[in-house]
């Protein structure tokens, strides 16, 4: 049940209710401003010179808190500090609110699971769901309540760095796993033990960002909103997310932390979300930024007016001008009242008044257990991707021979390098704990020989980051790091060595927010590295790590086995000997089409057709348009063949479902995982429609030579779309084609039509 403009009530609630209100009847305005306002908990060891003015200090954070001037706070990690503050919360503020503690529990905390890109490439919505179930877990036992995840924007530009944080390029694919990842966090209910509230961000666009450069304006069609970017938003909220973030950006003109149309129309009227919304940092001051506001108080009426109910302020608050905006007739109270009711309600459905504090020495003992490290080495295993797997000597390089090997070469810099390793969005980990590769291949390896060669040095960024602030963040660079004689060491290593195992890719920092990039190549002189690796005539396996696409199309010739990686997390080098040496098996499928080179992005598999003739391959003089590798590609060391696709139906009402079944066998001699995908595409309606889209997906186990069916239901909601033609939702009656196989290119075939009765 849902009141038109505030929190669910829930059947239990009847008690929650009159709490809420007896509260708010007692609350000055100040009060209720500072519960709308969440502030940065950094502790003394962040270096606040990039922030000034910021409220961010120790002291000025607990004056706060004792004052009731903030009522949410983000970035404390340590249980001890989170009840040191809480305490400051409960007893200093006048009615004993306690605070909510927020933070980006991205992919994992202690126990860092692989990136979401990486997550998202296993197509595996169990796995994911318990991955984040450990995030999830450990986060609340070190105190926090609600995570800053998962980011599920559609990413289609890889210039742009926060595609390591999301799904990829698909809709279907985003909208399955960020259902997965709600779930893992929030467990049956919000409030569920052991669990934390999530925060699907950034509603919306922010992913389309111009040129790929992070925070940049975004123009979307409203065929694009509502048929890409929108439907991962609209699968967390099904899934019950108890919060939404907004974006940095102007979506068409009008930013999104105060966009009515995005928070009223779609999110709350729309989709009927009862949870509560947050403002990404700072996002609210900067509706003056963007020239929008006229200043702090205007922006804060406005943020509210629109439903963002907390403000995540890095800088003074524009929150603290509510007072003001309320007695100037700026905002209503009303509209202020609505958001300290989501607020206070998600402190009661979380149990923060009956019970605000954690408890140390349990925090300690749930950081360390040993089954949140096998779920991350088994999504680590689950989510790469064996990008290419071609013959040495007359069979496939991988898996490799643990008997046969006497001597390998493990070169570059990535391959031991805990924090790489890590990937970016970690921040309280213990690097100690982390598994390089070169680590994994030593424990997994102990009679051959492994010898190490960094070849060449981190490349570093142009620019500093903002994530500069951190301890440890910037590594120094090696001492008395000499080029040219390390890359000739590598070289040596790998001449004399059995295989040599090959680490490219991008450091920690050189991706996520605030890190775009304009191109795509292999940062620093790791491309020189390979090359003259591979000259050697030493079998190579390239091991890639990354968290968007890199240019890879000399390895794509010249190297006979690829396999991505990506950021495996805390168990990756364990992970990835695993994979190796076949003990576990590569299933994992690309989140995005890879391009062959940073000139052809953005670059999707669901485009449409258009000027006839359709030659889609050559629509550059200088490179072919199609991808290196296409959206869902991903081989095994099994074989696997699709076959007799059927479809229950030829033709049915366009109210109806049709239901299609595919046949994959494994025709090798190895037990293996495949991702069955299915494809549909419309022929004719009321608009032009991608040649092919993603309708449905299943990864199997399928023992060597045995066969299995997947079935697939392709009803009214796989067949919907927005229409620019009616502005609206449509259900065409048309002629589908239908594709069933193992990636985007699908070549097994059906067809059905759809009719109306009227
Ligand atoms: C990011 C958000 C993040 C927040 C808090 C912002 O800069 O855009 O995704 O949750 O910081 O760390």
């Amino acid at each position: 049940m849902t009141d038109s403009n505030g929190p669910a009530v829930d059947s239990r609630a009847g008690g929650m209710q009159r709490r809420v209100e007896e509260l708010l009847a007692q609350m000055t305005l100040a009060e209720k401003a500072g519960q709308l306002t969440q502030y940065f908990s950094f502790g003394a060891e962040v270096d606040l010179e990039d922030a000034p003015g910021s409220p961010q200090a120790p002291g000025e954070v607990s004056e706060a808190l004792e004052c009731g001037g903030v009522g949410s706070l983000l970035f404390v990690t340590d249980p001890a500090e989170t009840n040191r503050l809480q305490r400051l919360a409960v007893a200093g503020n006048r009615l004993g609110i306690p605070a909510l503690f927020g933070f980006d529990v991205i992919h994992g905390l202690r126990t860092v699971l692989p990136v979401p890109i990486a997550l998202a490439a296993s197509w595996d919505p169990e796995t994911i769901e318990r991955g984040q179930a450990v995030a999830a877990r450990e986060a609340r036992a070190v105190g926090i309540h609600w995570t800053f995840a998962p980011m599920v924007d559609v990413a289609r530009d890889p210039r742009w760095g926060r595609i390591v944080e999301g799904a990829g390029e698909d809709p279907f694919l985003g909208a399955a796993v960020a259902a997965a990842q709600v779930r893992g966090f929030q467990g049956e209910r919000l409030g569920s033990p052991e669990r934390i509230v999530a925060g699907p961000k950034h509603l919306v666009g922010y992913g389309a960002a111009l040129g790929g450069r992070d925070y940049d304006e975004v123009d979307l069609s409203d065929a694009q909103l509502w048929n890409t970017y929108l439907p991962p938003f609209k699968a967390a909220v099904d899934a019950g997310a108890g919060n939404i973030m907004t974006a940095y950006m102007p979506l068409n003109g009008v930013p999104a932390t105060a966009n009515d149309w995005l928070l009223k129309d779609v999110l709350r009227d729309e989709w009927g979300f009862t949870g509560f919304v947050v403002s990404d940092a700072n996002a609210v001051r900067n509706l003056r930024t963007h020239g929008f506001a006229e200043d702090l108080t205007d922006a804060g009426a406005r943020a509210v007016a629109a439903g963002v109910d907390l403000e995540m302020a890095i800088t003074r608050p524009a929150y603290a001008h509510l007072p003001e905006a309320v007695e100037s007739g700026a905002v209503s109270l009303e509209a202020v009242d609505a958001c300290v009711r989501r607020v206070l309600e998600v402190k009661l459905r979380l149990g923060l008044f009956d019970s605000p504090f954690v408890d140390e020495d349990r925090a300690r003992v749930v950081l360390h257990d040993p089954a949140h490290r096998e779920v991350a080495r088994v999504a680590a295993q689950r989510s790469a991707v064996l990008l290419r797997n071609e013959p040495v000597d007359g069979r496939p390089l991988l898996p490799l021979d643990a008997g046969a090997l006497r001597s390998v070469a493990v070169v570059g810099p990535l391959a031991d390098s805990p924090r790489d390793t890590l990937g970016p969005w970690v921040f309280d980990v213990d690097l100690e704990e982390t598994v390089t590769v070169l680590q994994g291949l030593r424990d997994r390896l102990g009679g051959a020989d492994v010898q190490y060669a960094p070849g060449v040095r981190p490349a570093r960024r142009t620019f500093p980051s903002m994530f500069d602030m951190f301890p440890g963040n910037t590594p120094a660079d090696p001492e008395g790091f000499d080029d040219d004689a390390e890359l000739a060491r590598a070289v040596e290593l790998a001449t004399r060595a059995d295989i040599a195992v090959v680490v490219v890719g991008e450091w920690q920092h050189m991706i996520g927010e605030a890190a775009s990039r304009s191109s795509l190549e292999l940062p620093g002189r790791q491309q020189e590295l390979l090359e003259a690796v591979v000259a050697t005539g030493t079998p190579v396996v390239l091991l890639v790590m990354n968290g968007r696409p890199l240019d890879l199309r000399w390895a794509a010739e010249h190297v006979p086995a690829v396999l991505d990686i990506w950021y495996p997390g805390t168990q990756g080098g364990t992970a990835v000997a695993d994979l190796l040496l076949g003990d576990a098996v590569p299933g994992g499928k690309l989140p995005f089409s890879w391009p062959r080179t940073v000139g052809q992005v953005p670059m999707i598999y669901s485009r449409t057709t258009s000027h006839e003739p359709e030659n889609a391959e050559r629509r550059y003089w200088d490179e072919a348009s199609t991808p290196l590798f296409p959206f869902g590609h991903g081989l095994s060391y099994a074989t696997f063949e699709h076959s007799d696709l059927t479809l229950d139906r030829e033709s049915v009402d366009v109210e109806e479902t049709v239901t299609a079944r595919v046949t994959v066998t494994n025709t090798s001699g190895v037990d293996g995982e495949e991702v069955v995908q299915l494809y549909l595409h419309q022929r004719h309606g009321r608009a032009a429609r991608p040649v092919r889209e993603l309708k449905g997906f299943e990864r199997v186990h399928v023992p060597a030579g045995a066969s299995q069916t997947v079935e697939f239901q392709i009803g009214p909601d796989e067949r919907r779309y927005w229409s620019a033609a009616v502005k609206g939702w449509v259900l065409d009656a048309s002629t589908f084609d239908v594709w069933a196989g193992t990636d985007s290119n699908a070549r097994l075939a059906g067809v059905f039509t759809t009719t109306t009765s009227s």
